[in-house]
């Protein structure tokens, strides 16, 4: 009886989001005899119909589809980093153009790619630019990583390193054409036909893999291929490994992937716009994590980018990256015994929060420590790792000279040494570089370690790599360094005061791609050096003596 009244109700309130799904389905109908019909998946525009407009009794609003939009993986195909990144590539290796296109459109554009290799051929990244929506696969690549591609995948082979690298495994529909989309609910049949007739054959369908670490690692397991000058392969490199980072730390048995970066709703609430059942563990769509610098490119350049999310949005998302990085990334503090002959000896310790390295992921990111010592008047004294307003750091060798990079310190003497987080990876020459496809191993990899990792179990993929390895303060607890600085005849008491800085992007990364001569390196370097300070931002700070807090400092 309670189904049947709750499926009158649901009938009333939806008859008008119906009429417009099913004018969308008639379209789709319209194009059935094309071979290039998209049959696999829904844009989001034709979920977000239905589960946007959410909001909690306690006025939290928890719409999945404004959530989503303003993520990184909304934008993985408009991102004009990633599309620089791409050029680069296939001008570094023209003979590898075909698989290196189809490889980044596995993870960046995957449901175009996905439909691409059903008909047998490789995906395409600038075939499909600039966008013509009017194009269904054009429509798909547009739409990045969107609800209908994650959710169809299966649990097939995750965990596995089959899965790795875009190895995750769509569904196929049934022998009625129906497609499942995974949640972890249990939805009643009433709720489960409005859904599926309204797509066009997607059903909502219970399973346990959606809220497992192995269902991102599919995509946030990056092992690529290089190749050398002819397109042959000549190496592997782990590009991108926090799954195994992860694995390897105290939270593979505490906390998920999901539980960090889709932080959860704290009461009961709906996850569709009508017909609200009020579910208890809902997950925000935030995707909440480091790349505020990105999202505030997408909403500079909204109208060039083609960005569904509207600029505010954008701001709002970067605002809560920023947050997230402040609160929840580091912890910082500093420790300055008296001056001894002349020296002021300091120790600065680091901690990583996070359930990974820090950064981690995508090579381009980087920390580092910006310490300063001050006199009594508040001169500067002693200043190591100040960013510049073009986003180099002062005193590193890397930024200056793409061949030269900062080691890993364990004490800093000098104000041209700057200890830098940070991954530098080689070529098949041994020289430095940033090209993907070119890059064979790390120089350097001194990443701060989560807790629980042990740096001396670590597998290959996930080892550290440098003057780290030997540093007995670097570990699972974070890293502790000296700076030793002399203090002449500057008049004390002096005030010490150190910082962790984060950039989404170096310097040295965005910069070597200006050698391209084509759109969209240039593009994206025009981006870059129109942001200016907005670049990088502060994670955590810390100064002694304790008074110096209350200062602001
Ligand atoms: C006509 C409205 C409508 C549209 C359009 C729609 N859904 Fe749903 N969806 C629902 C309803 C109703 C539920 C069940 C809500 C409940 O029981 O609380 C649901 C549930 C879900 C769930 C949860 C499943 C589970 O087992 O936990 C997922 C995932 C989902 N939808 C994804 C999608 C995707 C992806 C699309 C676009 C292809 C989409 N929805 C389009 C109405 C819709
Ligand atoms: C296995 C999936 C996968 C493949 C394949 C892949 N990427 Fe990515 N890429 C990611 C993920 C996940 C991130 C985000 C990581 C992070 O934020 O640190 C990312 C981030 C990036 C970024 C940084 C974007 C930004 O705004 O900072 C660039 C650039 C990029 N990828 C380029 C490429 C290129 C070029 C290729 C092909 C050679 C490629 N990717 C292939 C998964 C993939
Ligand atoms: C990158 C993968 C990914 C994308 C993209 C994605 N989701 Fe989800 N979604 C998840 C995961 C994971 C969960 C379960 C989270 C949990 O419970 O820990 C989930 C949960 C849900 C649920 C159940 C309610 C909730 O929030 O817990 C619905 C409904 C849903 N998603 C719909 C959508 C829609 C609609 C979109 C597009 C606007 C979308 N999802 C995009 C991964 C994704
Ligand atoms: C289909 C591939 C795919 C899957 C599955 C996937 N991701 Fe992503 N994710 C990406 C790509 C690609 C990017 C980078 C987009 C860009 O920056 O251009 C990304 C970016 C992100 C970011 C933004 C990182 C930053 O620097 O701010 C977060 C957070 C994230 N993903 C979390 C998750 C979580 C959690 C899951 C599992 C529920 C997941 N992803 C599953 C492909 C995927
Ligand atoms: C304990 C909480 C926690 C867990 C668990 C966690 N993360 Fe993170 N993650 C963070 C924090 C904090 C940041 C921001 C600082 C940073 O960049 O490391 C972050 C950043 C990221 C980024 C962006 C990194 C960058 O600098 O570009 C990606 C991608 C990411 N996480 C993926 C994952 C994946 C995949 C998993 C599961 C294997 C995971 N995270 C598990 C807390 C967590």
């Amino acid at each position: 009886m309670r189904r049947f009244t709750d499926n009158r109700i649901l009938r009333a309130l939806l008859a008008v989001q119906l009429a417009a799904a099913s004018m969308l389905v008639a379209a789709d109908d319209a194009r059935g005899a094309d071979p290039h019909e998209v049959q696999h998946f829904r844009t989001s525009d034709r979920c977000i119909a239905c589960h946007n407009g959410m909001i909690t009794s306690a006025g939290e609003e928890i719409s999945i589809g404004l959530d989503w939009r303003a993520t990184l993986m909304a934008n993985s195909a408009r991102d004009p980093y990633w599309q620089a990144s791409v050029r680069r590539e296939i001008t570094d290796h023209p003979a590898a153009r075909v698989p290196i296109e189809d490889g980044c459109a596995d993870c960046h554009m995957p449901m175009a790619r996905t439909e691409a290799n059903l008909r047998g051929q490789p995906g395409a990244v600038f075939a499909h630019l600039p966008f013509d929506p009017a194009k269904p696969e054009d429509a798909e690549a547009r739409d990045g990583v969107s609800c209908s591609l994650c959710h169809q995948i299966t649990a097939e082979q995750l965990g596995k390193p089959e899965s790795f690298s875009g190895g995750f495994v769509i569904g196929q529909p049934d022998a009625a054409g129906v497609h499942s989309e995974f949640g972890p609910f249990d939805i009643d049949h009433g709720r489960t036909r409005v859904m599926q007739s309204s797509t066009g054959g997607f059903r909502p369908t219970q399973a346990t893999h959606v809220r497992q670490s192995e269902l991102c690692a599919s995509c946030h397991t990056l092992i690529t291929t290089a190749f050398g000058p002819e397109g042959k392969a000549i190496g592997t490199f782990p590009e991108q490994v926090p799954y195994q980072e992860w694995l390897h730390s105290e939270y593979r048995d505490k906390q998920s992937c999901q539980s960090c970066h889709m932080p959860p709703v704290q009461e009961n609430a709906p996850i569709v716009r009508v017909l609200g059942v009020n579910r208890p563990g809902v997950a925000r769509h935030e995707f909440v994590a480091a790349n505020f610098f990105m999202q505030r490119v997408l909403a500079r350049y909204h109208d060039e980018l083609d960005v569904s999310a509207e600029a505010r949005e954008l701001n709002v998302a970067a605002h809560r990256t920023m947050q997230f990085l402040q609160t929840r990334a580091a912890r910082v503090s500093v420790d300055a015994p008296p001056l001894r002959s002349g020296r002021l000896e300091a120790s600065v310790s680091v901690e990583n929060l996070g359930g990974h390295k820090l950064p981690t992921a995508y090579p381009s990111r980087r920390a580092w420590l910006h310490f300063v010592v001050r006199d009594r008047n508040g001169g500067k004294v002693f200043e190591s790792g100040a960013l510049n307003p073009d986003g180099s750091i002062q005193g590193n060798d890397n930024d200056v000279d793409p061949l030269r990079f900062e080691p890993h310190y364990a004490e800093i003497r000098s104000s041209d040494q700057v200890q830098i987080y940070e991954s530098i990876l080689k070529d098949s020459a041994g020289a430095v570089t940033t090209g993907l496809i070119s890059t064979v191993g790390y120089l350097k990899d001194n990443r701060l370690l989560p807790h629980g990792f042990d740096k001396s179990t670590a597998d290959a993929d996930v080892a550290v790599h440098g003057e780290s390895v030997n540093d007995p303060a670097f570990g699972a607890q974070g890293h502790r360094i000296r700076y030793s600085v002399a203090v002449g005849s500057s008049p004390g008491p002096f005030q010490v005061e150190a910082e962790l800085w984060y950039q989404p992007i170096g310097f040295r990364w965005a910069n070597n791609l200006k050698r391209y001569d084509a759109a969209e390196p240039q593009r994206f370097n025009s981006y870059y050096d129109s942001m200016g300070g907005a670049t990088a931002a502060v994670l955590a700070r810390s100064c002694a003596p304790a008074a110096c807090q209350a200062a602001g400092r």
